[in-house]
C-alpha cells in the first residue's frame, strides 16, 4: 500500500516545504538510500572485485547484491544480463557503439525520442552509412501517440536495430512497445527500450516486452546520481564490444593480446560508482516495498487530476493525449509566455520546481509541436493532490497577472 504522508517523511528536501515537480528530470532520494550510502562509507568503503580482504569481499558482496535486486526488479533471467553504468545516456551509447554495424543496414527509431536517444543514431547514420528511418506520431502531434502500423511499414530485413522510448519525456505518452518488439524481431532486428521514463513509475519486465536492450538511469527512480542500468539479453552480451575496455573486463592478458570477460564484467572496465550502486540497491528496495504497482496507479490518478485541472484553465496550451495513454508528465504553455519566465515564476512566488524549455527532444519541441519550449511538470509517487492544487492555484495567478 502507498501511504503519501508516510514516504514523504523519507525525503529530507521535502522537509524545506518544496513542492517538487521536476521529477522526469531527476527524483529525490530517501533516507534509507542515503544510509545504505553512508553504511558503505563508513563500514566497509574499499574496491570491488580486486581484494582478499574483507572489506573488499563485503563491499563487492554488496555490488552484487544490488545486480541481483535490478535483475529481479526487471525480471531478468540472470543478473549476468544487468550492466551498471552512470545513466541511461552511457547505456544507449554503449549499444550504438558496441554492435556491429554494416553499411547498408537501417535503425528505426522516432521523433519523440530523448537526444540521448536520437543523436547517437545521426552518428551511427553518418559513421557507416546507415539508413535511419523515424517515425512520427500519428494523428495530433500534441498527442505524440506512435501507431504500430507505422512501424510494421518501416520495420524490413534491412532493419537491425529499432530504438524507441517507452514513455516519452515531454508528453508522457506510453509506446505501445510489445506490438513493435514483436514487429521487429519477425524481421531479426533487435529493440532498444530507452526506459528512462518508464522504470521509475510502472513495472517494466523485460521477458514481457521481449526487448534486448533497456537502458534506464538510477536518478529518476530515488538512487543516487551517476547509478544507471544497460541491460544486454544474455545472448547477445558477446554481440556488443564494451564502451571502455581495462582493468575489471578481462578473463586474461598477454603481452601482444588479452581476452575478455564475460558480461557484465566486460563491460565494467575500471573501478565502477560503487556507493551508487548499492543506493541502488537500496533504492530498489525502497520501491518494490511500497509496489511498482501501487506506484503506477497513484501517478496516473494525478495524472488525471493535472489533466482535468490544468486543460480546464484559461489560456493555458497543454500538450498531452486522454490521461489513459499516458504518465507523470504535463508539458504546456501559457499564451505567449516565456516559458522559462513560467518556470522561474512558479519557483519564486509558490516555491514549485518544473522544468521549462526543449527537455532535450528539439526534434519533437520545434520540428514536430512548433514551440520554442514548454513547462513540464512531473510527478512521483511523494507528490500529492493538494500539491497539484496548489500548482494550479499558482498558474491561475500568473495568468492573473502576466496574460494581457
Ligand atoms: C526518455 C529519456 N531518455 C534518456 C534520458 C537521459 O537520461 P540521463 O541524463 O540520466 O542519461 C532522459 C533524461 O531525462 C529521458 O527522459
Amino acid at each position: 500500500m502507498l501511504n503519501v504522508r508516510k514516504v514523504r517523511k523519507d525525503f529530507p528536501i521535502l522537509k524545506t516545504g518544496i513542492i517538487y515537480l521536476d521529477n522526469a528530470a531527476s527524483s529525490l532520494t530517501p533516507e534509507p538510500v542515503l544510509q545504505k550510502m553512508l553504511e558503505f562509507y563508513c563500514h566497509y568503503r574499499a574496491n570491488v572485485g580486486r581484494g582478499i580482504h574483507h572489506l573488499s569481499q563485503k563491499a563487492s558482496e554488496e555490488y552484487e547484491r544490488a545486480r541481483t535486486k535490478v535483475a529481479d526488479f526487471i525480471n531478468a533471467k540472470s543478473e549476468n544480463e544487468v550492466i551498471m553504468t552512470k545513466n541511461t545516456t552511457e547505456g544507449i551509447n554503449l549499444i550504438a557503439s558496441g554492435l556491429k554495424w554494416k553499411k547498408g543496414e537501417k535503425i528505426v527509431t522516432s521523433l519523440i525520442e530523448h537526444h540521448s536517444d536520437f543523436i547517437v543514431w545521426l552518428r551511427v547514420k553518418n559513421n557507416y552509412d546507415i539508413e535511419l528511418k523515424t517515425v512520427r506520431p500519428k494523428g495530433s502531434v500534441e498527442e505524440g501517440l506512435l501507431d504500430v502500423t507505422d512501424f510494421e511499414k518501416i520495420i524490413d530485413d534491412k532493419t537491425k536495430l529499432v530504438a524507441l522510448t517507452h514513455v516519452s519525456n515531454v508528453l508522457g505518452v506510453i509506446t505501445p512497445i510489445e506490438e513493435i518488439t514483436k514487429i521487429a524481431h519477425e524481421h531479426g532486428a533487435y529493440v532498444l527500450v530507452d526506459g528512462a521514463q518508464s522504470v521509475p513509475h510502472m513495472k517494466v519486465d523485460v521477458q514481457k516486452i521481449g526487448c534486448d536492450f533497456l537502458a534506464f538511469s538510477g536518478h529518476k527512480m530515488c538512487a543516487p546520481t551517476g547509478s544507471g542500468v544497460l541491460y544486454i539479453r544474455k545472448e547477445l552480451s558477446e554481440e556488443v564490444e564494451p564502451l571502455c575496455i581495462g582493468g575489471g573486463a578481462i578473463a586474461d592478458v598477454e603481452h601482444d593480446s588479452y581476452t575478455l570477460d564475460k558480461s557484465p564484467r566486460r563491460f565494467e572496465a575500471g573501478t565502477p560508482a560503487i556507493a551508487d550502486v548499492i543506493g541502488l540497491g537500496a533504492a530498489i528496495d525502497y520501491l518494490q516495498k511500497i509496489g511498482m504497482k501501487n506506484i503506477e496507479r497513484y501517478e496516473r490518478k494525478l495524472t488525471t487530476l493535472m489533466y482535468e485541472e490544468m486543460t480546464a484553465l484559461p489560456n493555458v496550451e497543454v500538450y498531452s493525449p486522454d490521461p489513459e495513454q499516458k504518465i507523470g508528465i504535463m508539458a504546456f504553455n501559457i499564451k505567449d509566455l516565456n516559458p522559462h519566465d513560467v518556470a522561474l515564476a512558479l519557483d519564486v512566488s509558490a516555491n514549485i520546481m518544473v522544468r521549462s524549455g526543449h527537455h532535450c527532444a528539439l526534434p519533437f519541441i520545434r520540428g514536430l509541436l512548433h514551440k520554442s519550449g514548454t513547462i513540464r511538470a512531473s510527478t512521483y509517487f511523494y507528490n500529492t493532490e493538494e500539491e497539484i492544487d496548489k500548482f494550479v492555484s499558482a498558474l491561475k495567478e500568473i495568468i492573473n497577472s502576466l496574460v494581457e
